[in-house]
């Protein structure tokens, strides 16, 4: 098997075919802990952050944080950080090409420092990724910005109060563009934000803090606070990661329960679930149910900003359209490159036909194994859901793109009895 290895990445086996069955515990946020983990930045007190799940990315956030001078320690899902002192406002290109969410530490530092470097984030495999809204709102508050060497200079000497309305919703730009106002005492207006449970998050953080935000709607009032207090938080749960691992328990014919859930954020996810037959039941306040067995429904999705359908769940529904009892359509809204999947889960028999931004997705009866290749996060989740369906065995290769949002899926997968194994590239020296 590791003859054939192309790359030096860790790749999973997979044999189809089981039924999911039993409890699992489901991860803190990776979107909700990193925005978090940079608005320690502002304070000089210790801050807390709890269940945070144990994640590349998260490494890499940590690993910002220490380069910009600031002491972090990572211990039992639990981040200890202090930014006594800030002693670097520079975020090399190789961190920022690594994550975008890197991006994340151009607000906190320009509300603390007054300036930030920070590698100019490319554009990423699932599309453009423009971050000129962040850079809006930065710019109406006096920041000045350059573009120099691969790198976004950023200069604010005092940051004015800011009214703006964003001309697209953003979740990491409505993250950033509070963060930057934080500190600033006079009273900012945000219209058009982004109000995904990851966002709510730090704005509960940022009132934790001290800063005054009032939601209404999709406009945001804040008040921020020259002085920001240390916090301590327990980061709310993996709505995606929830939502892959109930996607498995129902397109397996299986029962699982998933444990430490938020069932109000995954509102519009258990709905489309329902709507394919699945059976849901909420247990309490954290935890659900999901009973598969019967026969799947075909669905009609289209992606859209929180309280919608997300699209970090697009690729995992696509799977479950894959094997339904009829014909379903997929219309990704949010983002422009967003169906790498499909040519992955073609070779796995899947039956798909791209219009534009529209998946028409033909179900049929199984999906064979195949060797596949991840090409994003959300994107080999889905190959991984398609491998505990399929016929036979999968091979999912580059799975370096799943450890960076999902906390060890083999084993929470095998513990609910599929048949997955993560085999370790080992460099061969002959
Ligand atoms: N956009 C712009 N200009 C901007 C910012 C965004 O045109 O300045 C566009 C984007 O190109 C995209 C749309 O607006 O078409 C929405 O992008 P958004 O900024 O909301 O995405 P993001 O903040 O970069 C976060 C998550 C993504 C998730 C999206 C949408 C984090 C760290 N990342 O990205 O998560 O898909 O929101 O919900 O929070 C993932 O976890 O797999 C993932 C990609």
């Amino acid at each position: 098997m590791t003859n054939t290895t192309l790359s030096d990445s860790d790749f999973f086996l997979i044999r189809g075919g089981e039924r999911l069955k039993g409890t699992v515990r489901v991860s803190g946020s990776k979107n909700a802990s990193l925005p978090i983990m940079m608005a320690t930045l502002l304070t000089e007190e210790p801050c807390v952050i709890r269940n945070v799940p144990i994640l590349l990315d998260v490494k890499n956030a940590i690993e910002l944080l220490e380069i910009l001078g600031v002491d972090v320690k990572f211990e039992n899902h639990t981040v200890y950080v202090e930014a006594k002192n800030v002693g670097s406002y520079f975020a090399p290109d190789y961190v920022v090409r690594r994550m975008r969410a890197s991006i994340l530490v151009a607000g906190p530092l320009l509300a603390r420092l007054g300036r930030a470097v920070v590698g100019m984030p490319g554009g990423c495999s699932i599309g453009a990724r423009s971050i000129d809204q962040h850079l809006k709102v930065f710019e109406k508050g006096g920041t000045t910005i350059n573009v120099k060497g691969g790198y976004i200079h950023m200069e604010v000497e005092n940051i004015r109060p800011v009214e703006h309305t964003f001309e697209v919703i953003t979740v990491t730009g409505t993250e950033n563009a509070l963060m930057f106002l934080s500190r600033c005492e006079k009273r900012s207006v945000l219209r058009n934000v982004a109000l995904e449970p990851e966002v709510m998050d730090l704005v509960e953080v940022l009132r934790k803090m001290g800063v005054e935000i009032e939601v209404e709607g999709r406009t945001m009032i804040i008040r921020g606070n020259e002085d920001l207090r240390g916090f301590d938080h327990t980061v709310i749960p993996d709505r995606i990661e929830a939502g892959t691992l109930a996607v498995a328990g129902f397109i397996t014919g299986g029962d699982v329960v998933l444990e430490g859930v938020c069932p109000k954020h995954m509102g519009s996810q258990l709905e489309k679930l329902k709507e394919a037959g699945a059976t849901v039941e909420l247990l309490g306040l954290d935890r659900i149910r999901v009973i598969g067995g019967g026969k799947i429904n075909p669905l009609e999705i289209s992606t859209s900003e929180y309280p919608g359908f997300p699209t970090d769940m697009q690729a995992q529904f696509m799977v479950l359209c894959c094997i339904a009892d009829g014909i379903s359509q997929i219309t990704e809204n949010i983002f422009e490159n967003r169906f790498q999947h499909v040519n992955e889960l073609q070779r796995m028999g899947a039956r798909i036909s791209l219009r534009g931004k529209t998946a028409i997705v033909f179900g049929q009866d199984r999906l064979s194994g195949a060797e596949v290749f991840s090409t994003d996060l959300r994107a080999s989740a889905s190959l991984v859901l398609a491998g505990l369906v399929a016929e036979g065995t999968t091979i999912v290769r580059e799975i370096y793109h799943l450890d960076r949002g999902y906390e060890r899926l083999e084993e929470k997968l095998k513990s609910l009895g599929a048949c997955i194994e993560r085999v370790t590239y080992a460099r061969s020296t002959g």
